[in-house]
């Protein structure tokens, strides 16, 4: 399980949760994309609108259907979507007045683990409730950057919040990898990484990196993983050799 994380908003959480995982259903992964943020951006990016849905993440954390009730098939023969709404507001309003609720996403996705080889969470900009849950849901984090030194200070703060969650709720929880997004070169990375003190994270930086690519954005607003929108596209290719970094890591 993978989450997507970041404190900044806008720095392509959502857009790398969709596309990574239709990258990974190309090459014929099982994955599941968890939408865990209220704004649905992934749903929508998925292709799916807000209100053509009859139940979404929120509904299995009221505890109203199951988990695998709430699992909509995609375009990709190999990626499902476990959908968010509005609604995942109200129901991290009610579930964050206990403690210990952070834990409900990873306890409920274990029951659909058998199903899948890589489950892709996406998750809010903020200090929530929910951001906990989706970080204290994975096993692993995903963090997109960008060549920006504000990115450092929400990295730090990402780091404390990953500790928090490791000394609360998921105590292995690990970074897998930082993801540049939207940068023009290796060499704009490289002379960023040179002149930023990063505490280490420097050596797991992806070797992939993600252009800047309207077709990205476009693709988004047509509900469509930009590997369906333009599968030529440096966007689309870009998160296909993600994809594969991101697998052979993992073998
Ligand atoms: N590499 C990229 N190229 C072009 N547009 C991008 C890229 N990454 C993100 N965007 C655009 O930036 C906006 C914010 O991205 P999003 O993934 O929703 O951010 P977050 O989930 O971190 O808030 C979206 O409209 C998206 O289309
Ligand atoms: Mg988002």
């Amino acid at each position: 399980m993978i989450t997507i994380a970041g404190q900044k908003g806008g720095n392509g959480r959502s857009v790398t949760a969709v596309n990574l995982a239709a990258s990974l259903a190309l090459l014929e992964k099982r994955t599941l994309l968890v939408d865990c943020d209220p704004r649905a951006c992934s749903t929508l990016f998925a292709g799916f609108g807000a209100s053509t849905l009859s139940c979404d993440l929120s509904s299995v954390l009221f505890g109203k259907v199951a988990p695998s009730d709430a699992v909509f098939k995609t375009r990709l023969r190999f990626m499902d979507l476990l959908p968010a709404s509005f609604n995942l507001f109200h129901a991290a309003s009610r579930l964050s007045l206990n403690a210990g609720n952070e834990r409900i996403l990873r306890i409920f996705l274990r029951e659909l683990r058998a199903e899948y080889e890589y489950m892709i969470i996406d998750s809010p900009a903020s200090y929530s409730f929910l951001t906990v849950t989706a970080l204290a849901a994975a096993d692993w984090l995903l963090v997109p950057f960008q060549c920006s030194p504000e990115d450092i200070g929400d990295f730090t703060s990402l780091l404390r919040m990953v500790r928090h969650v490791r000394s609360n709720f998921q105590e292995r929880l690990k970074i897998a990898g930082l993801l540049f997004n939207r940068c023009g070169s290796r060499e704009e990375i490289d002379r960023f990484l040179a002149g930023n003190d990063l505490n280490g994270v420097e050596n797991i930086v992806y070797k992939s990196f993600v252009p800047g690519d309207d077709a990205i954005r476009a693709a988004g607003e047509d509900g469509k993983p930009v590997a369906l929108y333009d599968v030529e596209s440096p966007g689309a290719r870009a998160y296909l050799d993600v994809a594969k970094e991101v697998i052979s890591s993992f073998n």
